[in-house]
């Protein structure tokens, strides 16, 4: 079993995006049996995030959570053609070589598909610079794909994880969507394959 961290950038309190990586983070919890820890930029204190403060409690916590992460889904809305500044800020902090070994899954959302080259001229690199993997495959959802549903505080939101509402999967983004988690979880068993050696 792996640890499945989602990293979330928007800044919004009903984010799409943020609704898009719970779903991503309960399949991949239902369908490879892996650990899914969640985590919001958002929801860090702002002056020691832009201070780049690794002495506070919240921001260690948060950087111990990506360090202890075996896999890391990352989500962010496009905001002017690139990733949320938010989301930056957070990627800022981290050493460059925190997410070394670990198998990343990019997630973007926009308006527009004028943007979907964000992913390959903005997020992946900079993912790049932290120690992941060159040859990255992310996904881009356009937010018109993106249903929202009400949320339930009773049972902390659909996935568990906390937060606002749910989201279905319209369009072309469900089975982008569904490849990206099949495809996230045979890497996974391919890491797993190669970390257990055969016993003759
Ligand atoms: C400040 C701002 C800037 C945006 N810039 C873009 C953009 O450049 N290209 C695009 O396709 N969508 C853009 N959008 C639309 C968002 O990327 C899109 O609605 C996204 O799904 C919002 O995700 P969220 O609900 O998680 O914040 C922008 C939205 C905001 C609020």
């Amino acid at each position: 079993m792996a640890l499945i961290l989602t990293l979330a950038g928007s800044p919004s309190p009903s984010s799409r995006t943020e609704r898009l990586l719970r779903e991503v983070g309960t399949r991949l919890g239902r369908e490879g049996g892996h650990e899914i820890r969640h985590l919001a930029v958002r929801d860090l204190p702002a002056a020691p995030l832009l201070a780049a403060d690794h002495t506070h409690p919240a921001l260690r916590e948060a950087l111990a959570a990506v360090a202890a992460a075996d896999a890391v889904v990352i989500g962010t809305p496009v905001y002017k053609a690139a990733y949320s500044g938010l989301l930056k800020t957070f990627l800022d902090v981290l050493t460059r070589t925190a997410l070394h070994g670990k198998e990343l899954l990019p997630l973007l959302t926009g308006g527009s598909r004028a943007h979907v080259l964000a992913l390959d001229y903005a997020l992946c690199p900079v993912l790049a610079a932290l120690g992941g993997h060159a040859q990255l495959r992310g996904r881009f959802v356009l937010d018109e794909h993106l249903v929202t549903e009400p949320g339930d505080a009773a049972d902390g939101g659909a996935g568990g994880l906390g937060g606002v509402g749910g989201v279905r999967l319209s369009g072309e983004a469900e089975a982008g969507v569904a490849a990206a988690v099949a495809e996230a979880l045979a890497a996974r068993e391919r890491h797993s394959a190669r970390a257990v050696p055969a016993v003759a």
